[in-house]
């Protein structure tokens, strides 16, 4: 499990892609790039009324796939429901040592720690263990030249 996090514009999510382009390329099995936001909107819709999907059919979803990528962490509201459901997902996917990559735009030099916060303890020791993180820390690639 890794991390990458740093500022806007990095080519975080261009790496995160890339990732699942050369797996998808050397050994054929499925991958997923989400946003993390999207997996909390899937769950909260297995409780509407007019649902077709169990809740245990979404985390299958993000526990299957041989790689995946979760994107944008900081976009999430951080409450103790997307907090456990993060930890379940991600703790399911350590124990079949299954790769992931975390992408988040957290401060760079508070990364660490922000990062910490954001997936909690267990997950920041099981990535620490399995991977570890890169900080992004340079310039943007979205800023031109001579702007
Ligand atoms: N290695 C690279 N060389 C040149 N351009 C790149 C490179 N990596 C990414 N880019 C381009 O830079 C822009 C930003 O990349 P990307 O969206 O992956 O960054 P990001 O870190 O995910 O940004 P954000 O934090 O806003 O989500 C995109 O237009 C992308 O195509
Ligand atoms: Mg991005």
């Amino acid at each position: 499990m890794v991390a990458l996090i740093g500022g806007r514009g990095t080519g975080k999510t261009q790496i995160g892609v890339e990732a699942i382009r050369e797996t998808c390329k050397r050994i054929a099995k499925p991958c997923l790039y989400t946003r993390a936001a999207d997996v909390f909107i899937a769950v909260r819709e297995c409780y509407r009324k007019d649902a077709t999907r169990r809740e245990s059919e979404v985390i299958r979803d993000y526990t299957l796939p041989h790689l995946v990528v979760f994107d944008e962490l900081h976009e999430r509201s951080e409450s103790e429901a997307e907090n456990r459901l993060l930890t379940l997902i991600l703790d399911k996917r350590y124990a079949e040592c299954k790769p992931t990559i975390l992408i988040g735009n957290l401060l760079p030099g508070e990364g660490k720690d922000s990062l910490r916060h954001n997936i909690g303890e267990s997950i920041f020791d099981r990535m620490v263990e399995t991977g570890g993180f890169i900080e992004c820390n340079w310039q943007s690639f979205r800023v031109k030249e001579g702007a």
